[in-house]
């Protein structure tokens, strides 16, 4: 009975799949090369998933530049050479973000839909609350950022650490990013609440990250263990009600909960959805971004030394402070005045991104690439750069695989110029994403990692420990940001002897 269910069940794959193949979708004249599997729906997406870096680099070398694959239902054709992604990216009338922005996060986040009738007008309205992320609210924000990078290291670390004291590199970077990041957009939780209650939602958060991987893949959470009740306490955390009690919130999120007051349609669990989406936002990839700029530097003697010359140099006043609440006077000046520690978070960024910017065809149209290239694209398709392939191209970046902290300074200026094909690239380094879909948090980031590398480098001696494996990226989550180790490294640090000294 059961040899027989199983060549029935064989026989019906077989036919489906050759009917999938043969009948499919086929390539017409002049459309990229199409890449679809044997399998159908799923396509190519296993081994896309497995090492995307890997598999679009071989397509690349035997199909060109340009080609479409199937992957998990969907057709995306990639564009590989970065001379050619500006005439992707200004193409805003046929190809948008959206689409993706407006399906994906709300299922993961789990709110509504935004552009529907329901909410006139408040898709717009949270493009414009990004611009609290910059200018005068940025300069607010980060000051506060500064105090409370300073109240977290002094309560749990600065005293403790006259002595040699170990730890794992990516947890430390992990409690001390999340929950600075988190009083600084959120505010700090009612008093007797903030340690206990910032480390709960820290560990939900952990929980609810490692599955993001399954959830984008359009898992259903309910097949994920205890994912779906970690959302449920983070969206508990983040519900109106609760965030009204915190001390501090930024005016971004302040604009944001009353923003989200106005929509009478939404209800509180939505509002908390839209809340944590902005708390992944701006953790997810901050996180893994501290902890690689963190671990380079402090494996690269060279690099640490002119870094940390840089800091005091750059932050003088802040070093001469004695005490830690004394310290640095936050200014943006100041900030883009950290050329090379500039250029090796860059560096880092450089290594370890794998975000993927795409855009969906609004209509069928003829895509055009370059001076007399063009390929036909059809409506629904999805258009995907992967940054990562230029990241890791060694006509542009010459021996990528190597950690050089100062590859983005050029005669005491931030380096631009990069080249592939003798053409000057407009775009070669691209963790942040790209056009429209550019992440609005950037500038935050980057301020974020600098304080953070400021004072740890400043108040702390940092070594990773002899008999450490060195750590690599780990693929699982690429095309969602940035990579994150694949295993941890264990590192001392104790109090520099004479605090104020760099070298
Ligand atoms: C190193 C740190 C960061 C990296 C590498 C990063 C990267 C990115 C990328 C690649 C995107 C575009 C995603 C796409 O094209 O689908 C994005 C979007 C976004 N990022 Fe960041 N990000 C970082 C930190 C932050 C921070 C600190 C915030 C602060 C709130 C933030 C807020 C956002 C938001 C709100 C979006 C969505 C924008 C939209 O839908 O229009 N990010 N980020």
């Amino acid at each position: 009975m059961l040899a027989i269910f199983t060549w029935l069940l064989g026989f019906c794959v077989a036919v489906f799949t050759s009917l999938t193949y043969f009948y499919g979708r086929r390539r017409k004249e002049g459309e990229p090369p199409l890449i679809k599997g044997w399998i159908p729906y799923v396509g190519k997406a296993l081994q896309f998933g497995r090492d995307a870096h890997r598999f679009l680099t071989a397509h690349r070398d035997r199909h060109g530049d340009v080609f479409t694959v199937l992957i998990a239902g969907k057709y995306m054709t990639f564009v590989m050479d970065p001379v050619l992604y500006p005439s992707i990216i200004k193409h805003g009338k046929h190809l948008t973000f959206h689409e993706f922005s407006d399906t994906v996060p709300p299922v993961i986040f789990d709110f509504p839909r935004v552009r529907t009738p329901r909410f006139p007008e408040l898709s717009n309205h949270i493009q414009k609350s990004y611009n609290f992320l910059k200018g005068e609210n940025l300069s607010l924000l980060s000051e506060t950022m500064v105090r409370n990078l300073l109240l977290v290291l002094r309560q749990d670390y600065l005293g403790l650490a006259s002595e040699w004291r170990t730890d794992e590199l990516h947890r430390f970077c992990c409690r001390v990013m999340f929950e600075v990041t988190f009083m600084t957009l959120y505010g700090k939780p009612p008093e007797g609440m903030r340690h206990g209650g910032i480390r709960t939602l820290r560990e939900q958060f952990e929980s609810f990250d490692a599955a993001l991987p399954m959830l984008v893949a359009g898992i259903p959470i309910s097949f994920l263990g205890s994912t779906k009740s970690a959302r449920k306490e983070l969206k508990a955390f983040l519900m109106p009600h609760n965030l009204a009690s915190w001390v501090g919130p930024s005016r971004f999120i302040q604009h944001r909960a009353e923003l989200f007051e106005q929509y009478h349609a939404l209800e509180d669990a939505d509002k908390a959805g839209h809340h944590f989406a902005i708390l992944w936002a701006s953790v997810g990839n901050t996180i893994p971004a501290a902890f690689w700029a963190l671990y380079h530097l402090v494996t690269h003697p060279e690099a640490l030394t002119a870094v940390r010359a840089e800091v005091r140099r750059v932050l003088g006043p802040f070093q001469q402070g004695a005490e830690p609440d004394q310290a640095l006077a936050f200014s943006q000046e100041k900030m883009d005045g950290l050329l090379y520690m500039g250029s090796a978070i860059r560096e880092s960024l450089r290594l370890s991104a794998a975000s993927m910017n795409i855009r969906v065809a609004q209509d069928d149209f003829v895509l055009q690439l370059a001076q007399g290239y063009s390929v036909p694209v059809r409506r629904g398709d999805i258009i995907a750069l992967y940054p990562q392939s230029i990241h890791m191209d060694p006509e542009i970046f010459e021996d990528p695989e190597a950690y050089q902290f100062d590859r983005f300074v050029e005669d005491g200026q931030e380096k631009k110029t990069f080249y592939k094909s003798g053409q000057k690239l407009k775009y070669f380094c691209m963790p942040f994403g790209s056009g429209s879909s550019k992440c609005p948090g950037r500038y935050l980031a980057m301020n974020e990692m600098k304080l953070f590398l400021a004072l740890l480098l400043t108040y702390f001696d940092l070594e990773v420990l002899e008999d450490q494996a060195r750590p690599g990226p780990d693929p699982s989550r690429a095309g969602l940001g940035i990579l994150l180790p694949d295993t941890d490294v264990r590192f001392r640090y104790r109090l520099r002897p004479v605090s104020f000294d760099p070298c």
